[in-house]
Formats: C-alpha cells, sequence, structure tokens
C-alpha cells in the first residue's frame, strides 16, 4: 500500500472507530502536450503523477472526513465551496446516472498540490467515483467514471472544463502517457521511458494561484465556441490553418492555437514512439509560444521558467494545465535537472516573484483500488 493510502486508513480507523472496507487512491496530472485543445474536440498527452489522493471508505453514514483539511462533513445536495463539493458532485452524477447510493462514509488523504494545476480535483473526483464504484459493485467502466467525474466537475463544482484531467487521473498506466481523442474519447497508452533515456520531467508550480483563471477559462472556451460557429464546423476540431482568413481578432488567434496544438500533438506522439526526445521537446516550445501568443494564457513567471530552461539545455519547456498561474514543465536530463532549479530560484528572487516549488516526476498508474 502507498503511504498516502496508509493515512486514508489511519484517518479512516480515527474518525469512524472501525475498518475500512477498502482504499482507493487516483493521481493528478501533468499534461505533457496538448492545452486548451479538449474542450475543441481534439488531442492531448497527459500522464499520471506521484501525487495522489486515496480515499478510504466503508458503509455508513454519510460523513466524509479530509485529513489535509482536519475536517468532517456530511456530503451536501448543494455547493458548499469548500474540498466537499467534488465527492459530492460525484455522489450526485452517480445518483444521476440511476445508481442507487446507499449511506457510506469515507476519510481522504491526499498530496497533489492545490491550486498548481496538477488537477488535484480530478484526482479526488476519480477517487471518490472508483471508491463508489468499488465499494457498491457498481461496475462502471473507468471512462464512464471519468464522464461521470466531468459532470461533476461542469455541474456540480461549476468549472466547465474538457475531460482531460478525469481521463488522465483514470486511465494513465505506468511508465506511459495516454493519448486521449477528446471526441472519440479513444485512449492509447504511448511509451514514454524517461529513466531509460536519462532523462526526467520537472515540474514548477509557480506558486501564482489559478483561482483566478475560472473567468478567462470559460472566456477562451467561448472564444472558440464562436470561431467554430463563424466557420461553420462542428467543434475546431475540424477547422484547418486555411480556415484561419475567415477569422478576425480574438477567435483568430484562439483558433491558430487549437488548430496548430493538435497537429503537435500528434506529432509529438510520433517522436515518441521513435524515442526522438529532441524533436518532442522542440514542440512542447512551441506549444508554449502559441500558448503565450495566441492564446494568452501564460503569466512573467510561467514565461521564465521556460526561458531558463532554454537556457539550461531542456530539451523542452512550456506551461501546463490551464495556465493563468499554476505550472509550467521542462523535459530535461536528469543530470541538469538541479542546476534548473537553482537559476529559476534565483531569477525569480532577484525579480521579487514568490519562491517556486519543484517536482521532479516519471509517468505514474491511474486511479486503483489498493491491495
Ligand atoms: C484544465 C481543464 C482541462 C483542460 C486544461 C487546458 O486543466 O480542466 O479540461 O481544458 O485546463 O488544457
Amino acid at each position: 500500500m502507498r503511504q498516502i493510502e496508509q493515512r486514508a486508513v489511519q484517518a479512516y480507523r480515527n474518525q469512524f472507530l472501525e475498518e475500512p472496507v477498502l482504499v482507493v487512491s487516483a493521481p493528478g496530472r501533468v499534461n505533457l502536450i496538448g492545452e486548451h485543445t479538449d474542450y475543441n474536440g481534439g488531442f492531448v498527452l497527459p500522464c499520471a503523477i506521484d501525487r495522489r489522493v486515496a480515499v478510504a471508505v466503508g458503509h455508513g453514514d454519510m460523513q466524509l472526513y479530509s485529513a489535509d483539511f482536519h475536517e468532517k462533513l456530511p456530503l451536501f445536495g448543494k455547493r458548499e465551496g469548500s474540498w466537499v463539493d467534488y465527492p459530492s458532485g460525484v455522489v450526485l452524477a452517480v445518483k444521476e446516472q440511476g445508481y442507487y447510493v446507499p449511506p457510506f462514509r469515507g476519510a481522504f488523504a491526499g498530496d497533489v498540490p492545490l491550486g498548481s494545476g496538477l488537477s488535484s480535483s480530478a484526482a479526488i473526483e476519480a477517487a471518490t467515483a472508483l471508491a463508489l464504484d468499488a465499494l457498491l459493485h457498481l461496475g462502471i467502466a473507468k471512462k464512464d467514471l471519468a464522464l461521470l467525474c466531468q459532470r461533476a466537475e461542469n455541474a456540480f463544482v461549476g468549472v466547465n472544463s474538457g475531460i482531460m484531467d478525469q481521463y488522465a487521473s483514470l486511465l494513465c498506466q505506468a511508465g506511459t502517457a495516454l493519448l486521449i481523442d477528446c471526441r472519440s474519447l479513444e485512449a492509447e497508452p504511448v511509451p514514454l521511458d524517461l529513466a531509460g533515456a536519462g532523462l526526467t520531467l520537472i515540474v514548477c508550480d509557480t506558486q501564482v494561484s489559478r483561482e483566478l483563471g475560472a473567468t478567462g477559462y470559460n472566456a477562451r472556451r467561448q472564444a472558440c465556441e464562436r470561431a467554430a460557429h463563424t466557420l461553420g464546423v462542428r467543434e475546431l476540431r475540424d477547422a484547418h490553418l486555411q480556415d484561419l482568413e475567415k477569422l478576425s481578432g480574438e477567435e483568430r488567434k484562439r483558433a491558430r492555437h487549437v488548430i496548430t496544438e493538435n497537429a503537435r500533438v500528434l506529432e509529438a506522439v510520433q517522436a515518441l514512439q521513435m524515442q526522438d526526445f529532441g524533436a518532442f521537446g522542440r514542440l512542447m516550445y512551441a506549444s508554449h509560444r502559441s500558448l503565450r501568443v495566441d492564446y494568452e494564457v501564460s503569466t512573467p513567471e510561467l514565461d521564465a521558467f521556460v526561458e531558463i530552461a532554454a537556457q539550461s539545455s531542456a530539451l523542452g519547456a512550456r506551461l501546463t494545465g490551464a495556465g493563468f498561474g499554476g505550472s509550467a514543465l521542462a523535459l530535461i536530463r536528469s543530470e541538469d535537472a538541479g542546476v534548473l532549479a537553482l537559476s529559476v530560484r534565483h531569477y525569480f528572487e532577484a525579480r521579487g516573484f514568490t519562491q517556486p516549488v519543484f517536482y521532479s516526476f516519471q509517468p505514474e498508474a491511474g486511479a486503483e483500488v489498493a491491495t
């Protein structure tokens, strides 16, 4: 059992004075490439990280406990503006699908950084969904659990996000990234043996909270919908570079990002299949440029990290997740990672930016019931 799963079990014992029936954990994710493409019916390439949310569950009285917030709360039927909204939303979504959910209780423990663009919310949703599925023997496929979690996020939590995060948290496999076609919802693992190539992924959490990003996120989504409408296509997935001349202003820039980013994801998958990490890294840099210039979701901190990564001979770097703060990612030789972190720290200090936090990752397993 992972340490975080043991913490959830311990919290359950302490709170409910009995053994849980089972424990489940689900990871956060980092998106390698394919940003703001999921809600345009396009392609994304995330992988799971070794930061997870675990939940120990048993039958009981609809009480949930969070070891991180030291708080025991009942499940709510309405939005509370706290961590309990995520499990509450999932339970509601499961019920709306017609499943009977008898009273249960659970204790959560997690170490996915909050508000960093590493999908702590998808991790708690995915952990809840898989735990309910296992506890109640519902037999729901992981893909359908992901859709339930997305519904919880959209309808209950109120963020109009795409499917990437919940899919990644539930379906990723260790040692691989996951190519998701967000229209057909087919997902296919892509080998990502970084350790074998002497490489590592460094995530730089800029500590600029993404909280205020929700408005910007929804506005980007609406601009894409307007652009698709103007072009007479179902989603920007169906648009081509030559269509851009029919658009202007904001819609044109947003569409250019989506069209080029979708192409980059497919090229990136080919590069990974050929173990061409150099080509992969160049696509990461191009993705960042597009997010900065055309999609306008970067920040000075994220740009600084990407620039310093380039100077520190990282193969590639880009912001990851929605942007508006949160995290950036670099693909770098393991022995160069320390120097990159140090240079970024110095630069941030000199600029008066908040000190960032670094994580180093290898691709991890998706949500699973602990044994
Ligand atoms: C957030 C959303 C995802 C996706 C990314 C941007 O993480 O939850 O659905 O849209 O932003 O790629």
